[in-house]
Parts: structure tokens; sequence; C-alpha cells
């Protein structure tokens, strides 16, 4: 039996464990669910849900990059009446602990969905999709500018009422990233999501075209773990009591506690998922082996521990 206290909090709610799903890579759990227990990981983090359903952008939507892939979904999804009927009751009944993104085309619209989501219970807190790179429109990456950045914030925190944690999704796309979690945290967030993927592009050479239908799109995978690793780590130095998701190419233990040491109080697992559907059952025990090996016996003393002594 495991002597680790492994249970992390942001905000006011408790997790039994660290290890995320990161938003986009599992939909709302079911694909999941095929090889493990929902309740055995942290948290799911669902995809980013809009007011409306949405097709997203066209095909190609994946290309491989060297330790990586672009994707340019596009925020396809089913809208949030089909996502409260369909699927919150869904995740509920699995025991699944819920972290529900979501995602507007416009300030407003995150009022609207944080309205909606305010009296549902089974939700443990609500990611703010403020940056994904996959829009028509970059002046709809809220996350690029602090003001921004900080009227969405602003217009959740209002409509949500109540205890819900609210967690900010920001871009590493930005000069200084520390000034846009400071513009978030001054409007009421209670954690960050970093990072989101970084806007890339692939042309194939033989079509002399952009792979993807949409041109650009996300780039995620092992190759973009040091930015995140040094975003983590930059915004946890400037603020240390605010809880941080970390993610950004993690594929086993070892990736999680670097992240972890850097300063995130838990960390989401994406684009591993699609290799091995067990990737993040497999890192929450070589992570739990790791802790051990270096005595911890609380994970929240391992949380930042890269920054200690440190000038
Ligand atoms: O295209 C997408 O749906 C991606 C969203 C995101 O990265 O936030």
């Amino acid at each position: 039996m495991s002597s680790l206290d492994f249970s992390t909090k942001i905000g006011s709610k408790r997790f039994s464990n660290p290890i995320f799903t990161a938003s986009g890579c599992a939909s709302s759990g079911q694909e999941l669910a095929q090889f493990f227990d929902l309740s055995e990981i942290g948290a799911v983090v669902t995809k980013s849900i809009m007011s409306k359903p949405r097709l997203g952008r066209p095909t190609p939507r994946m290309a491989e990059t060297p330790s990586g892939m672009l994707n340019s979904i596009g925020l396809q999804g089913p809208g949030i009446d089909v996502f409260l009927e369909k699927d919150i009751p869904w995740l509920v009944a699995n025991n699944a602990k819920v972290i529900v993104s979501i995602a507007g085309e416009t300030v407003d619209e995150y009022g609207v969905l944080a309205r909606r989501l305010r009296a549902v219970s089974g939700i443990s807190a609500v990611e703010v999709n403020i940056s994904c790179p996959n829009v028509e429109n970059r002046g709809q990456v809220f996350s690029c500018h602090p003001d921004t950045a900080t009227a969405v914030i602003e217009t959740v925190r209002r409509n949500i009422g109540g205890e819900l944690p609210i967690i900010a999704k920001l871009s590493p796309d930005v000069t200084d990233i520390v000034h846009i979690a400071e513009s978030v945290i001054k409007a009421g967030v209670d954690g960050l999501a970093l990072i989101n993927t970084l806007l890339g592009m692939v042309i194939d050479i033989n079509t002399m075209k952009p792979k993807l239908g949409g041109k650009t799109g996300g780039l995620s995978g092992p190759a973009i773990r040091p930015v995140a690793v040094r975003a983590i780590y930059q915004v946890h130095q400037a603020f240390p009591n605010t809880p941080i998701v970390g993610m950004g190419g993690v594929a086993n233990g070892r990736d999680a506690f670097e992240l972890i040491l850097a300063g995130a109080s838990a960390v989401s697992v994406g684009t591993a998922t699609f290799g091995n559907p067990t990737a993040l059952i497999k890192i929450r025990a070589e992570l739990e082996q790791l802790l051990l090996e270096r005595d911890f016996r609380d994970f929240r003393d391992a949380i930042g521990f890269a920054h200690r002594g440190a000038k």
C-alpha cells in the first residue's frame, strides 16, 4: 500500500490524484472509459464546449511533426444543450471528477456558458479556454492580450456565481505569459492551465501546399515540453499561490514530475493518449513511484520544488 498522499487542490476542490486528461484529446471521456475506470484519474477535462453545435475546420485536421503533432480541429462539438443533457450525466454516472472546458467567439458567449453551468451539479471546476489557436480570427485568442483575457474572466466570474473554481487556459504564443497570468488572476481565476498548443504549420512538399485544411494548427507533444516547463516555472515563480494545471508533451511519469517541480499542482495528458489510451494510468503509477523514491510522502511538497533556494 502506498504511503503517499497523492491528492491535490485547485481552488476549493480536492482531487484524489494530480493526473488529468487534457481538454480536446478524449472528448468527454467515453473513449477512455473503454480502457480504465475514470475514477482512477484525478479529473476528466472535457473538450471545450461552445454555446452552439459546431462542425470545426476543414479536413485534414492532423499532421505529424518531429516529436509532436499539429491539430486543426476548430472546436468541433455538440453545443452546450446536448453536452449538459448527455455528457455530464454520463460522466457523473461513471464517477468521474469533471472539469468542464468552455470556449466562446465573444466575451458574451463565455458569459452565457458560465450561466448555463452555474446550477449544474457534478462539476468540480470550469476551464476557460481563451487560447485555442484554431480560430478564424486571431482576435478571438483572448489570452494573447491582457485586456481581452481580463474581460472574459470577469464575465465568467460574474456569471458563474457560487464556489466553482475557474481555471484560465493560456497560450504560450505571447511575449510575456507572466503578464497575462497576472491579468487573469486579478480578474478572479482560481487556477491556470499552462500551456495550450503553439501555432504552427506543415507544408507538404509534394503538393507544395499547407497539409492542414485550416492551414495552421496547434503543435502538441514532446516537442513543446520545454516551453511548458519554462512557462510553468515563470508563472509559479511570480504567483506561487495560484495552482497550475500543467500540460505540454507529457508522455511518462518523469515528464509529469518535471512539470510538477516547475510548479504544476496537476498535470494533464493529451497527445500521449492517442498512441496509448492507458497512458494516464501508466503516468500516474510512474509519478507515484518517482515521488516515493525521493521520499515525498505528500504530493504537494513536490509542487514547485525546483524553486527551492532559487534566487
Ligand atoms: O481546434 C481545437 O478544437 C483546439 C482547441 C484548443 O487547442 O484549445
